[in-house]
This record gives C-alpha cells, sequence and structure tokens, in this order.
C-alpha cells in the first residue's frame, strides 16, 4: 500500500515517517517507533490503556490514523519524566500512594491525568473520578489512582505558588 509522509513531535523530539494510511497511531508509536509505553488493551476504544496526549487533548491511540497526527505534538508516558530522570508529580505520586498494581493502566491513566490536571489544576474526587472514566484498571480498585492524582495535583500546585513567590 502507498505510503504517507508524515512529520510530528514526539516527546519533544522531531519524526518524520513514512506511513500506510491505514496505520492507528498506536501500532504506528509500538511498533515502527518502539515507543511502547501506551499500551493496547481493547483496541475498541474502551480501555483507555492506548491514551496519548495528541495537541493538547486526551486521544486513545487505538482510534487515531497515524496520518491524523501529521504535524501534531504528541506525547506519551515517556516523555514525561525530565531529562535527568526526575519523575513527573504524577509518577511520583501513583508511585507513593500505590496507584498501580499490575501497571498495565498506568500509561494511559497517567497521561489522561496529566490532561485532566492542565484542563483543572484543583479537581475535587468527583471531578478526577469523571475525568479518567474513560480509563480502565482491573487492579486498583480506583482508590489509591484517585488519592495519587489529588496528590499531584497538591504537589503541583504548591510548586506553581514557590515559583511566583520567587
Ligand atoms: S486499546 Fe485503545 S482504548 Fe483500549
Ligand atoms: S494496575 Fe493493573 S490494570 Fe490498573
Amino acid at each position: 500500500m502507498a505510503k504517507t509522509q508524515i512529520s510530528l513531535t514526539l516527546n519533544g523530539k522531531e519524526i518524520e515517517a513514512l506511513v500506510e494510511p491505514r496505520t492507528l497511531l498506536i501500532h504506528f508509536l509500538r511498533d515502527e517507533l518502539k515507543v511502547t509505553g501506551p499500551h493496547i488493551g481493547c483496541e475498541t476504544t474502551h480501555c483507555g490503556a492506548c491514551t496519548v496526549d495528541l495537541d493538547g487533548k486526551s486521544v486513545k491511540s487505538c482510534t487515531v490514523f497515524a496520518v491524523q497526527a501529521d504535524g501534531a505534538d504528541v506525547l506519551t508516558i515517556e516523555g514525561m519524566a525530565q531529562a535527568d530522570g526526575t519523575l513527573h508529580p504524577l509518577q511520583q505520586a501513583f508511585r507513593e500512594h500505590h496507584g498501580l498494581q499490575c501497571g498495565f493502566c498506568t500509561p494511559g491513566m497517567i497521561t489522561r491525568a496529566y490532561r485532566l490536571l492542565k484542563e483543572n489544576p484543583n479537581p475535587t474526587e468527583e471531578e478526577i473520578r469523571m475525568g479518567i472514566s474513560g480509563n480502565l484498571c482491573r487492579c486498583t480498585g480506583y482508590q489509591n489512582i484517585v488519592k495519587a492524582i489529588s496528590a499531584a495535583a497538591a504537589e503541583m500546585a504548591g510548586g506553581e505558588m514557590k515559583e511566583a513567590a520567587e
């Protein structure tokens, strides 16, 4: 099948590639770029394991063609930590509050939580639960995921207040 040239920014890095128009973004990321943080669960838009951030929106990358990411800015879990390895506050909070067990949902869950906190930096518990309702977790019962997102929100708000005071 004829391939289409696309270029995008992935986790801050410029990428150029030739893709078949039928290739899904999740397959492009995992199989061609070897970016395997986003997982494949259902491939039918239900589970959220494949969630990535695309141009400031959470998307399920099993439901987006790679060609639709042409010109886009894409963030996956691989792009969350700083270059020196310092974890993003969400990653740190998931670790500290036991927001994961098997970890299968975690990359998608954290990527979704990242956008949720951009949209609403100080969410209530109900807003967090609603915000992650498109991401399924089979292990945790969600309690510690909600705690972790809430703790990360507080941590990030504290950081911003500190920056503002400096
Ligand atoms: S693999 Fe994409 S939503 Fe489940
Ligand atoms: S930690 Fe196992 S599915 Fe969420």
